[in-house]
């Protein structure tokens, strides 16, 4: 894989449906992880080992873990909010787990009623509990560009919760900006400032797209060298437990502005607007992604015939 490679990890099965008022039936979810795994994609979070009564659209996230074909060059990932969670995702043989905790006291006690700092104690008894078992391990800091309730956080408070994640051992960092609050200027300095602690190979920018600047975001944060980015299909998504939440970076938008631009993904486009123009069937309503109901630029309409003189 070239240094110029953007590297998209697939949320749709997780950030996408756990906000989805209809339950996704376990054999589509299944259906479609697998689709993508053969759509190219290294990295998919499938679901999250949380309390099934907070986000009931993925309470089958141990089944789906059990269903799905473990594509060779595919890491399969699912979200872990405390140490009941890494249990019941190290048993369904997880590659990675992801920890998320939120940089916003306000926005983690919404989300996991408890402060950030009891939810990082839990992470420190996880990274005990994991170390030697074949799993990797990612941390998020969520809400990184701003919280809907209390505003901006400062840049210091992440860098602090970043060094905290390293501290304990993780491989890898996110940082989240949950509900559309950042801009660009504003993630090319934040990406400057942990690039250095992180490194590209394991930092990874997780934006939605809830005010129109997820691209933008998106391209600031590539030249600025960041090279992972989270990304779900048909521009799914949102937290349950955020005013307002709405979908995440749609992947084929990404893929395709990639492509234009010359910049690889690794990732099979045409297969990936198929799966998105199945998603309303799957979901019930109409999804945001714009380049599956425009066709790429290169998809050409027939000339009008010509004018009668
Ligand atoms: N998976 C399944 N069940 C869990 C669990 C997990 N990871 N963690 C706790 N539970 C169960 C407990 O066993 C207990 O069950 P019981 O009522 O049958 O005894 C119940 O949930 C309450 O446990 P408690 O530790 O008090 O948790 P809580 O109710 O304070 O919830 C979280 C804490 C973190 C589990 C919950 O807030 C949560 O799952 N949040 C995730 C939100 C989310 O996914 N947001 C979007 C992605 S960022
Ligand atoms: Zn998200």
């Amino acid at each position: 894989m070239s240094g110029d490679t953007l590297i998209v990890q697939e949320v749709a099965t997780r950030d996408g449906f756990q906000i989805e008022p209809a339950f996704v039936e376990t054999a589509e979810k299944i259906r479609l992880i697998d689709a993508l795994a053969e759509a190219g994609f290294s990295r998919i979070e499938v679901s999250s080992f949380v309390s099934p009564k907070a986000v009931p659209a993925l309470a089958d996230a141990a089944d789906v873990f059990a269903g799905i074909r473990r594509r060779p060059g595919t890491v399969y990932v699912a979200l872990v909010p405390n140490p009941k969670g890494a249990e019941r995702a190290l048993a369904a043989k997880v590659d990675e787990i992801n920890l998320v905790a939120s940089v916003s006291d306000t926005h983690n006690h919404a989300n996991m009623g408890m402060s950030p700092a009891d939810s990082i104690a839990g992470f420190a008894r996880i990274m005990d509990s994991v170390r030697g078992a074949p799993v990797s391990t990612n941390a998020t800091v969520a809400t990184a560009f701003g919280c809907p309730f209390e505003g901006d956080q400062q840049a210091d408070k992440v860098v602090a919760q970043v060094e905290r994640y390293l501290s304990l051992g993780v491989d890898g960092v996110t940082l989240a900006d949950t509900t559309g609050m950042a801009n660009p200027r504003q993630v090319a300095r934040l990406v400057a400032r942990i690039l250095p602690l992180v490194g590209p190979e394991r930092l990874t920018l997780h934006f939605h797209n809830t005010r129109g600047l997820g691209l933008a975001n998106v391209l600031a944060a590539y030249d600025a060298g960041a090279r992972r980015f989270d990304a779900a299909l048909g521009g799914l998504g949102g937290c349950p437990f955020a005013p307002g939440a709405t979908g995440n970076i749609c992947t084929e938008d990404l893929v395709s502005m990639a492509h234009e631009m010359g910049v690889p993904t690794g990732l099979n486009l045409d297969a990936l607007l198929g799966l998105s123009r199945d998603l309303p069937r799957l979901v019930g309503h109409d999804v945001p992604g714009q380049v599956a109901k425009a066709g790429r630029p290169c998809d050409l309409h027939p000339a009008p015939p010509a004018r009668a003189a």
